[in-house]
């Protein structure tokens, strides 16, 4: 059944990992629907994007990038939309996507979702460039909260505020990132349930859902483990305000093997249900999740309520 932007509800993806390509090709698992992320194929014209082809052939696709940089002063990079554009003239996406941030300027590419500050001029800024993105690409764009870990100073508006007035001006759809809330909300001490509240439900097109890193007195966003069980909490409830938007996984570090991936995926049917509480024994796990200080990590210090 289409949802309220005219976008199907896809039912439950996960992100399409190279590691996976064979099985996916020889096994063609039962799963609704791949998210890719298109900077992966939009350069490749050779065994990546071919895979990506037959695999558009026999499952709903649906391309995410990391680097449009809707946020950026730099000016639009109209030959990124080009290669994005013709990618997806070619594997037909459910739709596309990106995120609230911006990723680099003077034409230096960060490689990072960066937060911008969320005011009336950022607001009419990141407006008249999704905006001018959509009458490009000739559809409309979905666009995801980041994970945050710092506020700004010269921040005035709540991001669910801006993301809502955001999609009232340009008639873009929304990536709930539910993860991304949790993980911001607990770096920059809001609470995750009055953010959910306060969107549009009826702009949600799409949810994520992440493991993350607590790492005691602020939280990373690494998509390597199973969600936390916080976080299927506020997934549960979420979904109970945007029951008709396309669920997806995703999973970047320590890519576990497709099965495992899948079944992770699985459990979101559990939490779907409002009346779903966790076992005797899934309480006992949850109560185990521990606060790491990987070494791998490099802290910047962040402590979660400094401002930059
Ligand atoms: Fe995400």
């Amino acid at each position: 059944m289409p949802n309220k932007l005219g976008l199907p509800n896809l039912g439950l993806g996960l992100g399409l990992r190279s590691q996976h390509f064979d099985h996916i090709l020889k096994k063609s698992p039962e799963v609704d629907w791949f998210e890719v992320i298109s900077e992966n194929f939009m350069d490749s014209h050779g065994r990546p994007r071919q895979i990506l082809k037959q695999i558009a052939e026999r499952y709903p696709v649906v391309m995410h990038g990391v680097s449009m940089s809707i946020g950026s002063t730099d000016p639009l990079n109209f030959e990124y939309l080009k290669s994005l554009k013709t990618l997806a003239d070619e594997v037909n996406p459910a739709w596309i996507s990106d995120h609230l941030c911006w990723t680099g300027v003077l034409t230096t590419n960060s490689h990072d979702l960066l937060p911008l500050p969320l005011n009336d001029e950022s607001l009419q800024h990141v407006c008249d460039r999704i905006n001018q993105i959509q009458d490009y690409l000739e559809r409309p764009l979905i666009i995801e909260n980041p994970s945050t870990y710092a506020t700004f100073k010269n921040s005035t508006i709540p991001e669910w505020e801006f993301l809502r007035i955001m999609t009232e001006e340009t008639g873009c759809g929304l990536l709930l990132d539910v993860n991304n809330v949790f993980v911001s909300s607990f770096n920059n001490d809001f609470d995750p349930v009055e953010y959910i509240n306060g969107l549009p439900h009826d702009k949600i097109v799409q949810m994520h859902l992440a493991g993350h890193q607590n790492c005691g007195n602020y939280i990373i966003d690494t998509h390597d483990r199973e969600v936390n069980t916080q976080v299927w909490k506020l997934f549960q409830m979420t979904y109970q305000l945007a029951s008709d938007a396309s669920i997806l996984l995703e999973w970047d570090g320590n890519i576990p093997a497709f099965d495992v991936y899948h079944s992770e995926l699985l459990k979101s049917k559990k939490y779907m249900d409002p009346t779903f509480t966790e076992s005797a024994q899934e309480k006992i796990y949850a109560d185990q999740e521990q606060v790491s200080n990987p070494l791998n990590v490099v802290s910047l210090e962040l402590t979660g309520h400094s401002e930059y």
